[in-house]
């Protein structure tokens, strides 16, 4: 046992940042990439809420919508721009996702689109040529436009076969310079969020749990196919899950508070991982359920999909973390968050962000307890931040000392967890550089050390502009994480 407090981050430490391909690449049509589920969303406040309703079929209507991840910061072409910028803040590692229809535009096709291929390649090189560690999510809220439009997204056993050829592809090409990967990002947001990472809306099912369910198993299929792949391919290859973390509390002392965060956290925060980690559906299934009304006779689950998922479990545990939330069954008198993105009450203790969601800090060092208590894993933190809208100055420079507040806290939260014994990895805050808002696709929700000079309306510059939090993370990763 060391008798010392950890004062600094471990050397080898993925210092970095995270991005996702259908958010800042654009060119969505460019260089034979077929439409992606995110290209058929449109920009605005109301993303969710038209997805949602009875009637979307994923058309994409220019002539009535914006659709801001068309454009991207067009990082498809100033990526070498991008790279160099994430170079000169000491980025140890970058994450990002391979845009799917990139590389196979329809998904069911049988041979990649050598453009595609090409591009990661210069993509991953560039990295490389910085000694920045690549860090992939081989799918990131995203999939050909056509697997959900003809096939119905995830709910689809075919999606496994489509998903294991592209993993396959992109394995095999990369993983000579890339080790760290990851199979889908945000697994559990399928319990608020469907159309994106299942590829599933109303019209073909959404409201039904069984749909949501079925959609986990074949992914959690698919994710171990990948996994086996991986480690055929190269025993080092790291390849993890990716889950939403919102650490939970209940409202108040009284049991039946207790026990409904408890089943919350069981749900939200642990189910999908149970499977990814430990190689098998946790004993809380059964509940989950009944509670959704799912018949489990109308599950198509395997002998040998459960073998498979307990052969080729995750070697580690990325996850992303915004905000906590309160739980509260017995509504005394607390009211609801507006725009809490996962739910929940108001915490008194805790500030929100412009957009809602409840900054905790605290709540990080709690998962990152949790998570490692549970399941003594290593965890990378690959998404955290705060979006805010940025004021740009007459001379050209955003002054975000709230988001170097909010970082701090949070890397104050990781020192602590290190303290606790926690096995962390890296940390990779969300949207190094600004881009596209997954929930609203909006441009002014800005996260980056790195502004783009592109509003809503998708008008600008494009130009790249340092902000005051770049030369501030410069020095947490030069001082590894003693200078905050
Ligand atoms: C995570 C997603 O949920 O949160 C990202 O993995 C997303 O894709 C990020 O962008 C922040 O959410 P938003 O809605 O503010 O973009």
């Amino acid at each position: 046992f060391n008798a010392m407090p950890v004062t600094k981050f471990p050397k080898g430490f993925l210092w970095g940042g995270a991005t996702a391909a259908n958010q800042l690449e654009g060119a969505w049509d460019q260089d034979g990439k077929g439409p992606s589920i995110d290209d058929a969303l449109p920009g605005g406040k109301a993303r969710f809420a038209i997805a949602s309703s009875p009637e979307f079929a994923w058309q994409i209507d220019e002539k009535k919508y914006l659709y801001p991840n068309h454009q991207g910061i067009d990082h498809y072409h100033y990526f070498k721009d991008d790279i160099k910028l994430f170079a000169e803040m000491g980025f140890k590692c970058y994450r990002f996702s391979i845009a799917w229809s990139r590389i196979f535009p329809q998904g069911d096709e049988t041979k990649p689109n050598e453009a595609g291929l090409k591009f990661y390649d210069q993509l991953i090189d560039e990295c490389l040529k910085y000694q920045i560690e690549p860090v992939i999510t081989i799918s990131h809220y995203e999939m050909p436009l056509n697997l959900a439009k003809k096939y119905g997204g995830w709910k689809n056993r075919q999606l496994i076969d489509f998903y294991q050829r592209f993993a396959e592809v992109i394995l095999k090409r990369y993983s000579n310079r890339v080790h760290y990967w990851m199979t889908f990002n945000e697994i559990n947001s399928a319990f608020h969020f469907p159309v994106m990472s299942q590829g599933l809306v109303p019209k073909t099912g959404s409201q039904d749990f069984t749909n949501i369910f079925q959609a986990w198993h074949n992914q959690f299929v698919a994710s171990a196919l990948a996994v086996k792949f991986a480690h055929q391919l190269d025993l080092n290859l790291k390849i993890g899950c990716m889950i939403l973390y919102a650490t939970s509390y209940p409202v108040d002392a009284d049991p039946s508070n207790q026990l409904a965060n408890l089943k919350l956290n069981q749900d939200l925060n642990f189910f999908c991982a149970d499977v990814q980690v430990r190689g098998k559906y946790p004993s809380t299934t059964a509940r989950l359920l009944r509670e959704h009304h799912v018949d489990p006779q109308k599950l198509s689950i395997t002998e040998q999909d459960l073998q498979l998922i307990a052969a080729y479990p995750v070697d580690y545990i990325g996850f992303s973390y915004y905000m906590s939330m309160v739980t509260d069954v017995t509504h005394r008198d607390a009211k609801n968050v507006a725009g809490n993105l996962v739910g929940g009450v108001k915490n008194p203790f805790l500030k929100t962000s412009d957009w809602g969601w409840q900054i905790d800090p605290t709540g990080l060092r709690i998962a990152l307890n949790q998570l490692y208590g549970r399941y003594q894993k290593p965890l990378f933190v690959v998404e955290n931040g705060l979006g805010a809208i940025d004021q740009l100055t007459a001379d050209s420079k955003i002054h975000d000392d709230y988001r170097i507040d909010y970082l701090r806290q949070h890397i104050k939260a990781m020192l602590g967890a290190l303290n606790d014994g926690v096995d962390l990895m890296g940390y990779t805050p969300w949207g190094c550089i600004d881009l596209v808002s997954a929930s609203t696709g909006q441009m002014s929700k800005r996260y980056g050390f790195i502004y783009v000079d592109l509003n809503d309306q998708g008008q600008g510059s494009l130009k790249r502009i340092r902000k005051d939090s770049f030369y501030w993370y410069q020095k947490v990763i030069k001082s590894q994480g003693q200078e905050i």
